[in-house]
């Protein structure tokens, strides 16, 4: 038993070889599916949450979280274009750090995508109750409120049960992601231009009411406050990696994969700052909505239709980004099957739908139950270190694998090896130290839980490590 064991990029392409996808993305379309899996919840509603740590500096935190994404991207797009392959950042590890770590990161992988989830469906709830009740409706607070809440820091009864309409909207896109139905790049694009398209209304409607009073001070909370900020809304630019999950799906990956990432990131930054910078221009931040940041924003300013119509398309918007961030979970969930380190369900094909089946619903039914229980800035804060974590380790893997596999062709190299990748650990690790010590205590039982299963299932079902294991 090695537990250090790695695959050879050989036997990576190998597994990519064997697949049977279409080859027929180009950047154009890998940046709109970027823009598809990023742009949601983050934008739309944790903004608000995010205001009331930085204050107006909201501005500066998108900033900063930018920056992190944009170097994180250029040591993403060097792994990605050497191994285009499913499994993301689980798969690169195997090769650079060996099996364990593999492990490892592709359980905090669930993190990243499978939690990630959970709080695009709480945002999609907030959302979709905040546009129901503007138009008048009132509905049961037990129903639509998860049973705890944070008050500084500590966990609280909130008086509510359970928040049905995100189990119910969960429930749902696993149901087309069962019988089969993928977006297309096509309705994909569209979505893209909806969403796009009702931030940009909001920022036209809300300039002309920025009112500068409103951006002093502005850094209320200071540099701490700012970087509290930057390490909740660094949540708006998770999944801009799923460009890279679907290298294996790309006609050029190696060009088109680092390009598309760049499009993808520059059109977020300009939008997202743009918001950052008209919301809290336009509403004292105490008083943003936290649940519902943009279309209440609207509303205050009495622009109630622009409200009704941001917040419907920030709802279809979010079901897109709901659903690629669930397929990307379903995908890593179906390699680490393929290797023996979970059950091979996972990676089992209904005969009919041609989809992983068991696999969609343990994913869907995980991602309802959190997104129900649990109340959104805490999925967040769990689902941003996370990830934060697993771009460390990209980072660290490009450094490694210059040395360990020098022979292997590299497309797009990271420029500035290894400055760029020590950057990139120091701006993450950044981050990752200004979310609550909470948190991190979270992140580390769940790290431990994901040792222990390795030590008692992975290790021993690995095909890596016996070809006729069976899992
Ligand atoms: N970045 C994605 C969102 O904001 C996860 O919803």
């Amino acid at each position: 038993m090695n537990i250090w064991i790695t695959k050879t990029p050989a036997q990576i392409e190998e597994a990519a070889a064997h697949t049977q996808l279409k080859k027929n993305l180009t950047a154009v379309d890998l940046a709109a599916l970027g823009i598809g899996s990023v742009v949601g919840t983050g934008i739309f509603v944790a903004t608000g949450q995010g205001a009331q740590l930085a204050g107006p500096g909201i501005l500066l935190s998108f900033i900063i979280a930018a920056v992190t994404c944009g170097f994180c991207a250029l040591t993403y797009s060097e792994l990605a274009c050497m191994f285009p392959v499913a499994g993301s950042t689980y798969s690169y590890s195997y090769v650079a750090f060996g099996e364990v770590i593999a492990w490892i990161i592709g359980w905090d992988l669930m993190l990243e995508y499978l939690v990630a989830a959970s709080a695009v469906a709480s945002g999609w709830s907030t959302t979709f109750i905040g546009l129901i009740q503007s138009a008048g409706v009132k509905l049961p607070r037990a129903f639509i409120t998860p049973p705890i809440t944070t008050v500084d820091g500590r966990v609280v009864l909130s008086g509510g049960i359970v928040d049905v309409p995100a189990i119910v909207i969960t429930l749902l896109i696993t149901w087309i992601l069962y019988i089969g139905i993928r977006e297309s790049a096509k309705i994909n694009n569209i979505i893209v231009l909806v969403k796009i398209a009702v931030i940009l209304l909001f920022v036209f409607l809300g300039v002309r009411h920025i009112n500068l009073a409103n951006l002093h001070p502005m850094m209320p909370f200071g540099w701490k406050g700012v970087m509290a900020g930057a390490a909740i809304i660094f949540f708006a630019y998770i999944g801009f990696d799923a460009v890279s999950t679907a290298a294996e799906e790309t006609k050029n990956p190696k060009r088109d994969v680092p390009l598309g990432l760049m499009l993808c990131l520059g059109v977020v930054i300009v939008l997202y700052v743009s918001v950052a910078f008209v919301l809290t221009g336009i509403v004292p931040y105490k008083l943003i909505d936290v649940g519902n940041a943009l279309p209440a924003a609207l509303r205050r300013i009495g622009i109630q239709w622009g409200g009704a119509l941001v917040a419907t398309g920030a709802i279809i918007g979010m079901i897109s980004t709901l659903l690629v961030t669930l397929y990307g979970q379903i995908r890593i969930f179906m390699v680490m099957a393929r290797d023996g380190l979970l059950p091979a369900a996972f990676a089992k094909v209904h005969p009919k739908h041609q989809t992983p089946h068991i696999c969609t619903w343990i994913t869907g039914i995980a991602t309802a139950l959190i997104a129900g229980l649990f109340p959104l800035p805490m999925i967040i804060d769990l689902c941003n270190i996370g990830t934060l974590f697993a771009f460390i380790l990209v980072s660290v893997g490009v450094v490694v694998l210059r040395k360990t596999r020098p022979e292997v062709e590299r497309k797009f190299k990271t420029p500035g090896v290894p400055f760029t990748p020590l950057i990139t650990v120091v701006f993450c690790f950044y981050l990752m130290a200004s979310l609550p010590k909470v948190t991190w205590i979270r992140f580390g039982i769940w790290l431990l839980a994901g040792l222990a299963i390795y030590f008692m299932y992975g290790v021993r079902h690995s095909k890596l490590q016996s070809p006729a294991a069976k899992n």
